[in-house]
């Protein structure tokens, strides 16, 4: 039965991955793949999560099945970080959550609860947008549909062609935003279009989707949920995904959470059975072993210091990188304008070359990005900024 199906193509970006291996070019450069890299190219294990992981192992004593929540601690945690300490919507009772395997868990759960508030519904993406949003979204059975979102000649977001797909939506629209960091052009909503943004889904009637993946690695851990947090206060119903991948550094401990606000608390109560029986359907419950860590760690003064100091690091380093690559650049006196370099935010930046350029880049000159130019930042160190440079301007005139 199973010759009924093909293999499918390989994914580009692994396919990257095992290209990057085999080069034996000693000047390589890998800005393909979404981890975050230390200087030596590393992705090491935080320095609070590895203490929060022995504390665990010391004191943990069952590996019984924890609640369809998850860890209660963590989800907790998470709802604050995010929302912040005096959130209303917590406050009041208004938010279902779980945790979920990862980010992407969460996306998958939250897009099937969409499913089951009808037929009609259509969940909007950016264009462009992370490429698993997709998937995830439309394996839950729903319909996709993309509004304009990058202007390629400025590097920063169309607002105003945005505004005017979402002055056409209504209360059958979900919208995708990602809280900061967007993935992957790296050019974020202002302040000023999360406000018209929640004007507009309270006149539309249509239903924001948070994506926040990156929290703390665009300009700090507050400053980047100020757009999600402006909505929560500002409207009644949203959903929002959360990863801890990249600010906890747990990839593969799998560890998000989901969010549904509503309008009371007995319509939180009842879709807080909604995503439980999703997960239940789906994976029964989440790992626990993330939420435990990252329970520990926003609950221990010294622990959480030492995280957010770390994250901050993190975040400089990139920023510095940035600030770093546009210098050689501008050395140069390359062709195209690559300003936007430092005013995008987050690991992902759009370098906005050809795909003939970027295969280039690859062939001779061992630099490795996606397709559509997209580079990780943190894939950069210090010492190859100016080989990049150089590249770029072999490349670009
Ligand atoms: C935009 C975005 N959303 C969600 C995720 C979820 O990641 P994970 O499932 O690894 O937590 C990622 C990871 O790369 C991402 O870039």
């Amino acid at each position: 039965m199973f010759e009924r199906l093909e293999a499918l193509p390989a994914d580009s970006l692994l396919g990257l991955i095992a290209l990057f291996r085999e080069d034996s070019n000693p000047q390589k450069v890998d800005l393909g793949v979404g981890v975050y890299r230390d200087e030596a190219g590393h992705t090491a294990i935080m320095s609070a999560i590895q203490k929060a992981s022995r504390e665990h192992m010391e004191t943990e004593d069952s590996k019984t099945y924890i609640g369809p929540v998850g860890v209660v601690g963590f989800v907790e945690g998470i709802k604050k970080l995010v929302l912040g300490e005096q959130s209303s919507a917590i406050q009041q009772g208004h938010l279902a959550a779980i945790q979920t395997p990862g980010g992407c868990g969460a996306l998958r759960v939250g897009s099937e609860l969409i499913r089951r508030l009808g037929d009609e519904l259509t969940v909007w993406v950016s264009d462009p947008t992370w490429a698993n949003h997709v998937p995830l979204i439309q394996s839950a059975g729903l319909p996709i549909q993309s509004y304009p979102y990058f202007d390629a000649s400025t590097g920063m977001v169309n607002f105003e062609a945005m505004d005017e797909q979402l002055a056409k939506l209504g209360p059958n629209d979900v919208v995708l935003l990602h809280g900061c960091c967007h993935n992957p052009t790296g050019a974020d909503l202002s302040f000023e279009h999360w406000q018209r943004i929640a004007e507009r889904a309270n006149k539309q009637g249509f239903i924001p989707y948070v994506d926040i993946a990156y929290q703390g690695l665009g300009d700090g851990l507050e400053e980047d949920v100020k757009g999600v947090r402006y909505l929560s206060e500002n409207i009644q119903e949203m959903v929002i995904a959360t990863s801890c991948s990249k600010n906890f550094g747990l990839y593969r401990e799998r560890t998000g959470a989901l969010m549904i606000q509503t309008k009371s608390a007995t319509e939180a109560a009842a879709i807080q059975t909604q995503i439980q029986d999703v997960a239940r359907a789906n994976y029964s419950m989440s790992p626990a072993y993330g939420g435990h860590l990252v329970d520990k760690v926003l609950h221990n003064d010294e622990l959480r210091r030492e995280w957010q100091d770390e994250l901050n690091a993190m975040a400089t380093r990139v920023k510095s990188l940035r600030a770093g690559l546009l210098e050689e650049i501008n050395k140069r006196d390359i062709a195209k304008d690559f300003s936007f370099i430092t005013q995008q935010k987050g690991m992902f930046t759009y370098l906005g070359i050809t795909p003939e350029q970027v295969s280039e880049l690859r062939r001779d000159y061992s630099i490795y990005m996606a397709d559509s130019s997209r580079i990780n930042v943190a894939g950069l160190n210090t010492q190859c900024l100016g080989y990049v440079a150089d590249a770029l301007k072999k490349v670009c005139g």
